[in-house]
């Protein structure tokens, strides 16, 4: 088996946990972790019983021995780290989202055309997700019919720190650009966007010039309409679900607190007549 050896840079909150998780993957060894924070650099190390950690993250990417480059850095420092790793022709795995302005991204793929050779992967994970991956066959093999209306959520059990953030790049980018993603895998592309925003947990969104409850409302090209709710706390947890309604069924999704691999069939409770008149109820 080819061992890839990687070049781990930021091992933060999600850092941490994808180091873990490397510790699980056969065929990858983590050479080096680099993060700014030195100390931060040795607890991630530690993690992985990695042969070295250091804080000079150019000289990590740049390593003989090292094949791959793991990217887990705050947002805005993403673009920098990928070119860097591309022009040293190493293939690239960055954590979401891929910068914090559409500017940034667009120079980003510019960039990219003369590096095509060099794969850079960007870690929307839901889409890949059994459940997700299930949802979409079922919309693929034609099980839920047209698709009518798109109900996304997204909210934390508890937010990050202040410090993160102002550095976020806010609600939208941060965190519900996850059901960003999935709404146009599953639906398609989006024509019009609206959205109200608040906040209602923590004085500090405002001083970060962020919201920490959000509600969009989505019009895809294709007609079908979509609700998407964010938000920073919960009282229950972690919350996170996604209903893909069609014509004929609904595909729901619902994780971390659920069952797992639940992505439920839900037929036409009470039915639907040929004229589409619901005669669950008597009329
Ligand atoms: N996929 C998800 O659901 C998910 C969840 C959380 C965070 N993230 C993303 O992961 C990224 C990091 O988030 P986090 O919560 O772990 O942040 P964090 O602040 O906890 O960790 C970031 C780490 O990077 C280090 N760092 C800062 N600048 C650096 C640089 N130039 N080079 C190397 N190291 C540097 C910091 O010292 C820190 O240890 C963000 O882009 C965030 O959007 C994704």
């Amino acid at each position: 088996m080819q061992t890839f050896r990687v070049a781990f840079l930021g091992a933060g909150r999600i850092g941490q946990m994808h180091l873990n998780n490397l510790n699980t993957i056969p065929g990858v060894t983590v050479q080096v972790v680099a993060d700014t924070n030195a100390d931060m650099a040795a607890r991630g190390a530690a993690i992985v019983n990695a042969p070295r950690h250091t804080s000079d993250i150019m000289a990590a990417i740049a390593a003989d021995d090292v094949d791959a480059v793991m990217i887990c850095t705050p947002t805005g420092t993403h673009p920098a780290l990928i070119k860097a790793a591309v022009r040293a022709g190493k293939p690239v795995w960055c954590e979401k989202p891929v910068a914090l302005s559409l500017a940034d991204v667009d120079d980003l793929t510019t960039f990219m055309v003369d590096y095509p050779d060099v794969p850079v992967m960007i870690g929307y994970m839901r889409r890949f997700d059994a459940r997700y991956q299930l949802a979409k066959q079922r919309l693929d093999a034609g099980e839920l019919g047209e698709i009518e209306r798109w109900n996304s959520k997204s909210i934390d059990g508890s937010p990050p720190s202040l410090a993160f953030i102002k550095t976020s790049g806010g609600i939208c980018i941060d965190m519900i650009i996850h059901d960003f993603d999935l709404a146009t895998y599953f639906v398609g592309d989006v024509d019009e966007v609206m959205a109200y925003g608040a906040v209602l947990v923590d004085p500090g969104f405002i001083e970060a010039g962020d919201v920490d409850t959000i509600t969009v409302m989505l019009r895809f090209a294709n007609g079908a309409l979509g609700v998407i709710e964010g938000g920073r706390r919960t009282a229950w947890g972690s919350d996170i679900r996604t209903e893909i309604m069609g014509s004929k069924e609904r595909a729901f999704v619902a994780f971390p607190n659920s069952p797992p691999q639940r992505c439920q069939r839900s037929g036409l409770a009470g039915g639907v007549t040929r004229r589409g008149l619901h005669r669950g109820l008597p009329h």
